[in-house]
């Protein structure tokens, strides 16, 4: 049997694995209104209540369909625009101007959501008390600094996209770096794994080589893999750390949208306001070095991984675990259109 015919997850744009998906930036869901936002085939509402907490319904009305982004927030609940039914901040029927029996009318049904990074995430999964948004593994718990990088279009799946960053071969192909990279997995969890590069920095290069004067150990590379389909990058010398998380999403035509966010850790007084902006700018140097290399492969190509080499080794421990990940039954229902 053919590699490619075992795989039945990793790559199919019909199957949406339990995650947190990034919908829209938070700054553009204003306090006190409503917006339709739409995640594959789900529309949503999104609101701003006065408590300042985002919260996400399903977009049409119990009663008779109306879209509520054309409703009125009020307080932290939702007014519909067309016969003016108001639903609380749990989705749950609180009035009927036309009438005071409220028994058996339909609730709005919630969805889970969470700001991290200047973004508004969704979660996908089943469970009531959702895991964290991705971090990077070695800055959780401490105070961060980001930014917000480039928002980009793929016309690829989002797993063609994550793979690029332990795609050892293409390293020295498409980005000339002239490394043997061999990546160690890592499990951080039953939905999480981490590939780390056991390899030194590559030496041909003068500039690395140069670089190497100033650190002792190698070169860090570390990729995670979070649920759904962000990533976090994590490279650098060992006084200096990059961090560049790849959050992605895939839209129905099994195409990719992704936005990168820009890490690294708050640093207090004048040091902080001077060095910070500076290393959120090189970091998006490097997030940019990385996403320039492979642009038109990834405009053209044909996805099937059929003949899986030695080299290729990382993608295939990635592969397993995404083929180990839950589906998130209520939002594939017609993505593999
Ligand atoms: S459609 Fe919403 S109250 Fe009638
Ligand atoms: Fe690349």
């Amino acid at each position: 049997m053919a590699y490619f015919e075992r795989i039945k997850q990793f790559g199919v744009s019909g199957f949406v694995p339990e995650g947190w998906y990034w919908l829209t930036r938070s700054e553009k869901i204003k306090k006190s209104k409503a917006y339709p936002i739409k995640f594959l085939n789900t529309e949503l509402v999104l609101l701003r209540g006065e408590d300042n907490t985002v919260r996400a319904f399903d977009a049409y009305c119990p009663h008779m369909g109306a879209h509520l982004c054309d409703g009125t927030v009020e307080g932290n609940a939702i007014r519909c625009p067309f016969h003016f039914w108001k639903f609380n901040s749990d989705g749950k029927c609180i009035e009927i101007p036309a009438q005071t029996e409220l028994t058996n009318i339909p609730s709005l049904r919630p969805h889970k959501i969470r700001e991290a990074y200047g973004l508004i995430w969704l979660w996908t999964g089943e469970a009531s008390d959702p895991e964290d948004i991705p971090v990077i593994p070695e800055l959780k718990g401490i105070p961060l600094d980001f930014t917000l990088g480039s928002n980009f279009l793929k016309n690829c799946h989002p797993n063609v996209v994550m793979i690029n960053a332990i795609d050892a071969q293409h390293f020295r192909s498409v980005h000339q770096l002239i490394v043997d990279l061999n990546m160690k997995v890592t499990p951080l969890s039953e939905r999480c794994i981490q590939l780390s590069n056991t390899t030194p920095m590559p030496e041909k290069n003068p500039i690395l080589r140069f670089a190497k004067k100033f650190y002792k150990k190698a070169l860090t590379y570390e990729m995670t893999y979070w649920w759904g389909h962000t990533g976090s990058v994590m490279v650098g010398p060992d006084f200096l750390h990059f961090y560049i998380i790849f959050a992605l999403r895939p839209t129905l035509e099994g195409f990719t949208e992704g936005q990168t966010i820009l890490v690294t850790k708050k640093r207090k007084g004048l040091i902080g306001l001077i060095i910070n902006p500076i290393i959120l700018f090189a970091t998006k140097l490097v997030g940019n070095y990385f996403a320039k290399g492979d642009t038109i492969i990834f405009n053209r190509i044909n996805f099937k991984f059929n003949t899986p080499i030695r080299a290729d080794k990382a993608i295939i421990d990635f592969v397993e675990h995404y083929e180990a990940q839950r589906p998130a039954n209520r939002y594939m229902q017609g993505t593999n259109t």
